[in-house]
C-alpha cells in the first residue's frame, strides 16, 4: 500500500519536527536601500526588487504551514524619508495589492493590513482595502502587511479605545487586564509572534509589534531584503527550532 504523503513541513524541512515550526512569523524587511546602492542605483530600486522577496517568502511560508506571516513594510517613522521615496513606496504598495490578488486567491491566503491605513493616500488605501475584502473568506495563511505601523502607536490607540469604553461604561476600569488591551489592538485575532526575522544585520526592533513579540525568538541575518529567498526563511526556521523557549519558566528535566 502506498505510504500517505507526509505533511508539507516534513517534506520541505525533514530535519525539523512539525511541533517546532513557528505558527506566527514577523519579518522586518530591511536593507533595500543598501542593496540598490551596492550597484550604484537609486535606493528605490531596492524597494521594487524587494517585491520578489515578498512573493517567494509568502509562498514558502504558506507551504511550510505557517499560520500567520506579518511583514513590516512602512513604519510610522518612515514618513521622515524624502517625499519622493515615500511617494514611490505608496505607489509600489498600491500596485502590489492589485498585482498579487490572483496569487493570494490561488493560495487561499487571507490578506490583511495592520496600521493606520486611513492616513495613507486614497489610491493606496482603496487598493489595500479591496484586496482585504476579496480575500476575507479564504482559509489559508494570514498575510499581514504592517503599514504606517508603529508598535507604540498601536498600544496608544488601544489605550485610547479602552478609555473611551470606560467612560461610556462598556468596561469597568478595575477589570482592565492584558486581554482587554489585546482585544483593542489593530487586529485582535492576531496571535503572539513566535519568530521575528530581521534582514540587513540591524540588531533592533524599530517599533515593530511591541506587544506581540514579548516572547518571540529573534533571528537577524546579514542578507539584504531584496536578496532574501525561501532558503533564508528555512534557515531562520531551523534556527528557531533549535532554540529553547522557556517563557520565564525552567527547562524540564
Ligand atoms: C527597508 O529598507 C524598507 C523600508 C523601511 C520601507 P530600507 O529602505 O530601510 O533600506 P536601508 O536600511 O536604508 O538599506
Ligand atoms: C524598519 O526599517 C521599518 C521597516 C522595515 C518598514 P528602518 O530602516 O526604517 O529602521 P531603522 O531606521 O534602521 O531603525
Ligand atoms: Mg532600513
Amino acid at each position: 500500500m502506498a505510504k500517505a504523503p507526509a505533511p508539507f513541513p516534513q517534506r520541505i524541512l525533514p530535519d525539523v519536527r512539525a511541533s517546532k515550526i513557528p505558527a506566527s512569523i514577523g519579518i522586518i524587511m530591511d536593507g533595500n536601500g543598501r542593496w540598490a546602492r551596492r550597484f550604484g542605483w537609486e535606493r528605490v530600486r531596492g524597494h521594487t526588487a524587494g517585491i520578489d522577496s515578498v512573493r517567494d517568502t509568502a509562498r514558502a511560508a504558506a507551504e511550510l504551514g505557517i499560520k500567520e506571516l506579518t511583514l513590516y513594510a512602512f513604519s510610522v517613522e518612515n514618513w521622515k524619508r524624502p517625499r519622493r521615496e515615500v511617494t514611490y513606496l505608496m505607489e509600489l504598495l498600491r500596485k502590489f495589492a492589485i498585482d498579487e490578488r490572483a496569487e493570494i486567491e490561488k493560495n487561499g491566503i487571507v490578506f490583511r493590513t495592520l496600521g493606520r491605513i486611513d492616513e495613507l493616500p486614497e489610491k493606496t488605501k482603496s487598493a489595500l482595502r479591496e484586496s482585504e475584502r476579496l480575500s476575507a473568506d479564504n482559509d489559508g495563511m494570514v498575510l499581514r502587511l504592517a503599514l504606517n505601523y508603529g508598535g507604540r502607536t498601536e498600544i496608544a490607540d488601544a489605550a485610547k479605545q479602552l478609555a473611551r469604553d470606560a467612560v461610556a461604561g462598556r468596561i469597568d476600569a478595575e477589570s482592565i487586564d492584558e486581554a482587554a488591551l489585546a482585544e483593542r489592538l489593530y487586529d485582535p485575532s492576531m496571535r503572539d509572534v513566535d519568530l521575528v526575522v530581521r534582514t540587513a544585520s540591524e540588531m533592533r526592533v524599530s517599533n515593530f509589534l511591541l506587544w506581540q513579540i514579548s516572547y518571540a525568538e529573534i533571528v537577524v541575518t546579514d542578507v539584504l531584503w531584496p536578496d532574501f529567498r525561501r532558503e533564508h526563511l528555512y534557515a531562520a526556521v531551523r534556527e528557531f527550532a533549535s532554540r529553547e523557549r522557556r517563557f520565564g519558566g525552567l527547562v524540564k528535566g
